[in-house]
């Protein structure tokens, strides 16, 4: 069955428990928007008291991406309190994601750049097509990444591999995603979403009780050494680099369709 939340918000609700939660914004490569990120906020909050739901499959509409990143034409304008809110409402859907009575798997085909690889990263676990693409490029765009991904990349992959992606902004196919260890294998395109159907499938059918447990258990270890004790941090230093002169040319550049030439501190 399937169910507007919005317009930007699709639920389809599948056989045995599974549900496929729909980023919807092809034209603009599912760019998160606050209207988006509140989308997922509300849906995210509505599934996990849902007694029928047992695993959540977040996806983006179109072949193109799972989501191009946050949205830089909203973030150009924004001052450092703007700034700071928006990233914590990303984090907020990170962390429900995270953290939530359910199991949720990011399904990935093309772009998942910027704070698309970091909802993806949220994820208990990302299943990804042949053509997906990730990538953390928010350092030339005159930011830092802000919902969390740096912290989950170096969590997923290790520290000096993190640095080396976050630094260099780059991006990266799903055979060196699997090469990291952010994915476990690489899915073909033809069929991707079907095999990600079954594989939900599969997980919902497994006793519920021993994987909120497992889940619960292993996110533990988190609470005290992953994400949660560094939001703070991470949305003060993304924020406090709004209204800087990289920031304003990162992002400018970006909608001036123009590569950006930095000027430095
Ligand atoms: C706003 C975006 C967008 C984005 C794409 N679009 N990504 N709009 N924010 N992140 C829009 C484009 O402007 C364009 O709109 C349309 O989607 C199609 O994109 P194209 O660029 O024409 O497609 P293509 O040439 O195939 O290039 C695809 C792309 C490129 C490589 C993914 O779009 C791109 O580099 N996007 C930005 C990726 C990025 O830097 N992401 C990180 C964002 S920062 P028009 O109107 O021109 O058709 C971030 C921070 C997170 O995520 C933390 C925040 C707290």
């Amino acid at each position: 069955m399937n169910e507007s939340m919005s317009d930007l918000i699709q639920l389809n609700r599948l056989d045995s428990g599974v549900v496929e939660l729909v980023i919807n914004r092809p034209e603009a490569l599912n760019a998160l928007n606050i209207a988006v990120l509140l989308g997922l906020k509300t849906a995210l909050e509505k599934l996990a008291s849902d007694q029928t739901v047992r695993v959540i499959v977040l996806r983006g509409a179109g072949e193109k991406a799972f989501a191009a990143g946050a949205d830089i034409r909203e973030m150009q304008t924004m001052g450092r309190s703007d700034a700071a809110q928006f990233s914590r409402l990303g984090h907020s859907v990170c962390l429900l994601l995270e953290s939530m009575p359910k199991v949720t798997v990011a399904a990935v085909q093309g772009f998942a750049l910027g704070g698309g690889t970091e909802l993806a990263l949220a994820c208990d676990f990302i299943l990804a097509s042949e053509k997906a693409q990730f990538g953390l490029p928010e350092v030339g765009l005159g930011v830092i990444p802000g919902f969390g991904g740096t912290i989950r990349l170096a969590r997923a992959v290790g520290l000096t591999r993190a640095k080396e992606l976050v630094f260099s902004g780059e991006r990266f196919g799903s055979a060196e995603a699997a090469q990291l260890g952010l994915i476990r294998k690489v899915l073909p395109q033809d069929g991707f979403f079907d095999e990600v159907r079954k594989q939900a499938a599969k997980i919902a059918r497994n006793s519920l009780p021993a994987v909120w447990a497992a889940k619960g258990l292993m996110n533990e270890f988190e609470e005290s050494s992953g994400v949660y004790p560094k939001v703070d941090a991470e949305i003060h230093r993304f924020s406090s680099l709004f209204g800087t002169p990289d920031q304003k040319e990162g992002m400018g550049a970006f909608s001036e369709k123009r590569a950006a030439k930095f000027v430095g501190l």
